[in-house]
């Protein structure tokens, strides 16, 4: 019986889950350990909006289990020492050198992790992967065990996590399925058995799926390829509107409504964005190569290229439509996180096409309720274009979104937050620069309503 849990990796992924754990078991001590101590100490703060991870609910689920039997530290030794199950909820970025750069996934933390809790232990350990990983890792961590433990017997798991940012309290605490890879050994079974009871103590046993360790990790690796894949097919469709005539929100509502498709995942955008995705398509891209299967590489990577032009063709019609110049022009952006509810940037479609409107010499001001300035400069300090002395003059990030908009020549809506809504355009409008646009990427605001105020309105996937 799983009775002491360590989890490494105290990010977006940990923190929510061993949360949620530690909320619902309160037998079981949960300790997350991350090396970031930072982000320990963000866990811990007394202030319980200051938490490092921004997600509706999470702050009253940790509110509630930490001190009692959830704990924070940068003790990794010693809660791998103590705990009977770990999981390793580390990040595995795409790789940015050597073979693979820029598709495979970087497994250098994982490894790290796997060869820390081989020195480590002294115990008999039951080793999770919660991670989104490459199929047959666990094969990998399960050598690094074994050759350089301490002759104790460590059964690796596959229990990936299917929660979405933004609704990850919700999505743990009912979650459609919790998926269980073991190997088929008595050993393995046991062990799925003991992970099984864990999660039992909330989730109906109908939704506990059990499988072998490959078909757990390549099932979280397609779940995400098509979802993404939905998203560039709606967004494809989102282009041929705008030509047509055609409005999105009717084509997707139409094709929603038919029950072997469902509703869904068919929200056109300005492009995915999030840790998962994009990273875990050229993942499958890359194993796909690596096996020799070219159609099938091609084939998955196509969501990712239309996702990429999703992202240009939005920032070349901002500039098309401000008569081909935007150079000194301000354009404010309003959201920068991937989507609405998180403080999460990674991959943000705001980044590129703040990246492309740089390129073209605009001034941009940033608004987000929940993202810091010093993350967005750090965003785009990353992409390498430019000085991060040149992002910081060409850029200002504020904390009012009236503020952000005053003497703008247009307003492109990044994020789907939910306090776009709400504003007051009439105002925003009179304090703009004439003629006023508004570049619509997630199909947020009413665009009858903006016209008759006297906004040039363009919503992507509505064609005119
Ligand atoms: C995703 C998966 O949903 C989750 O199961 C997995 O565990 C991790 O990856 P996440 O990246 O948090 O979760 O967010 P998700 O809600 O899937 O959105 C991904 C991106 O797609 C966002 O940028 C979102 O705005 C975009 N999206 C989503 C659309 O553009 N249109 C849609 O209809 C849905
Ligand atoms: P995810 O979205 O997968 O949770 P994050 O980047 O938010 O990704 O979180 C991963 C966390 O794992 C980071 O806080 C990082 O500091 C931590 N981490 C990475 N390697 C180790 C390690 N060897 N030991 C402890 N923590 C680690």
């Amino acid at each position: 019986m799983i009775k002491n849990i360590c989890c490494i990796g105290a990010g977006y992924v940990g923190g929510p889950t061993m949360a949620v754990i530690a909320n619902k078991c309160p037998d079981i001590k949960v300790h997350v350990v991350d090396l970031n101590e930072q982000r320990i100490a963000d866990w811990n703060a007394d202030d319980f909006s200051k938490l490092p991870v921004y997600e509706p609910g999470l702050d009253e689920v940790v509110k509630e289990a930490r001190g009692r039997n959830l704990f924070f530290s940068t003790k990794v030794d010693e809660a791998i020492q103590e705990a009977d199950a770990i999981f390793i909820s580390v990040n595995t970025p795409t790789k940015t050198y050597g073979v693979g750069k820029g598709m495979a996934a970087d497994l250098k933390y994982i490894e790290l992790c796997a060869r820390q809790i081989a020195s480590v232990a002294t115990t008999d350990k039951i080793v999770i992967e919660k991670s989104t990983l490459p199929v047959r890792t666990a094969e990998a961590i399960q050598n690094i065990l074994k050759n350089t433990g301490n002759g104790v017997n460590f059964e690796v798991l596959s229990n990936p996590e299917f929660l979405a940012e933004g609704t990850a309290v919700n999505d743990l605490m009912k979650p459609d399925r919790v998926l269980i890879g073991g190997s088929e050994t008595p050993e393995g079974q046991k062990a799925i058995e003991a992970l099984v009871a864990v999660y039992a103590n909330w989730v109906p046993k109908e939704n506990i799926l059990t499988t072998n360790v490959w078909s757990s990790e390549l099932s979280k690796l397609t779940a995400n390829a098509f979802l993404a894949q939905r998203v560039s097919s709606v967004n494809a469709l989102s282009e041929l509107c705008e030509h047509t005539g055609a409005d999105i929100n009717e084509v997707s509502r139409a094709i929603g409504t038919d029950s072997r498709i469902g509703p869904k995942f068919l929200k056109a955008s300005v492009g995915f964005g999030g840790s998962c995705f994009q990273k875990d398509i050229l993942n499958l891209v890359y194993i796909s190569k690596s096996y020799g299967l070219t159609e099938v590489a091609d084939y998955w990577e196509q969501v990712i290229i239309m996702n990429d032009h999703q992202k240009r063709r939005f920032a070349a019609n901002i500039v098309k439509t401000l008569y081909n110049t935007v150079s000194g022009k301000e354009i404010s952006l309003l959201g920068w996180a991937f989507k609405k509810d998180t403080n999460d940037t990674r991959e943000s479609a705001a980044i590129y096409v703040c990246d492309e409107l740089l390129n073209e010499r605009a001034n941009i001001r940033v608004y987000d309720p929940k993202v810091s300035a010093s993350k967005v400069y750090t965003d785009l300090d990353y992409l390498d274009t430019r000085s991060s002395e040149e992002n910081e003059s060409l850029v200002s990030v504020v904390n009012d979104p009236y503020e952000s908009c005053k003497g703008a020549h247009a307003i492109a809506i990044m994020t789907e937050w939910d306090e776009f809504k709400t504003y007051d355009w009439q105002k925003i409008y009179e304090q703009m620069q004439k003629p006023a646009f508004i570049f619509d990427g997630r199909n947020l605001l009413d665009v009858p309503k903006l016209e008759a105020i006297g906004f040039k309105v363009y919503s992507i996937g509505i064609g005119k």
